[in-house]
């Protein structure tokens, strides 16, 4: 695994969004996958701004998402759908057909699953992965539970991912209790993976996922098993992996 440890949030976003940019360049129809949360946003911003000053082409990348709210439709600005397009899509030259998030506004989640398996399997290989990590280890929205699920399954969110998640919404009420995500099969079968975590607050789940036990209980940790891993962090999340 390789790890930059850069020394705030805007030297972490730069060096994500480098990753990213070098991938566009080197593979114009690459397969992104990507992520939502408050890390990737300044990698996001970057990209416009590289962009926007003639450097990067869009146009061939196809992007495929993590995950989407289960009942927010894509014009919900809670949903993700919506976060792509107003941090990156929407600034940069991507053909919108071209990017996919999974289908929250599906209410039958057998279909909804279905089809973005699908979708993956049409796409795919996804050649760069972008993963945030949440505070309990969960990889897209793969929450800790007894055994990695493979592929796209719909999730009943955890009370701590909940709880984290409710600095978007208006109320803890309006955070849904629901969301679809890849499995962690789909996140495996990506050519290479980048992780991006910020803050203190993730410092020990840092440390557990990639120095800790591989176990469903942390999903992150099965990331130790892939063989093309990049880790870039602030020096407060990565302070405990690093000691
Ligand atoms: C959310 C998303 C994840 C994201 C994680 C971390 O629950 N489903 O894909 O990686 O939270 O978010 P943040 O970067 O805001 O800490």
């Amino acid at each position: 695994m390789k790890i930059y440890c850069e020394k705030d949030y805007e030297a972490m976003s730069r060096r994500v969004a480098g990753i990213i940019a070098a991938q566009v360049i080197l593979k114009p129809d690459c397969v992104l996958g990507l992520a939502t949360g408050s890390s990737p946003e300044g990698a996001y911003k970057e990209l416009v701004r590289r962009y926007q000053a003639g450097e990067l082409d869009f146009s061939k990348v196809t992007s495929v998402n993590l995950d989407e709210y289960k009942g927010l439709a894509g014009d919900n600005d809670q949903s993700y759908r919506y976060f792509m397009n107003k941090h990156l899509f929407d600034h940069v030259n991507i053909d919108k057909s071209r990017t996919f998030v999974p289908d929250g506004t599906e209410a039958d989640e057998e279909k909804s699953c279905k089809a973005y398996n699908d979708i993956l399997r049409r796409e795919g290989p996804v050649d760069l992965q972008l993963l945030g990590m949440g505070f309990n280890g969960h990889i897209g929205f793969n929450e800790p539970d007894s055994f990695f699920e493979k592929e796209t399954h719909c999730v009943a969110l955890t009370e701590s991912t909940i709880e984290a998640n409710k600095r978007f919404f208006e109320k803890e009420e309006d955070v849904p209790r629901k969301a679809y995500t890849m499995g962690i099969g789909n996140i495996m079968q990506a050519k290479s993976i980048l992780v991006i975590v910020s803050g203190e607050g993730k410092a020990d789940i840092v440390a557990k996922a990639f120095q800790g036990p591989v176990t469903p209980q942390v999903p992150a940790s099965i990331l130790q098993f892939h063989k093309d891993v990049t880790l870039v962090g602030d020096q407060a999340a990565l302070g405990k992996l690093l000691g």
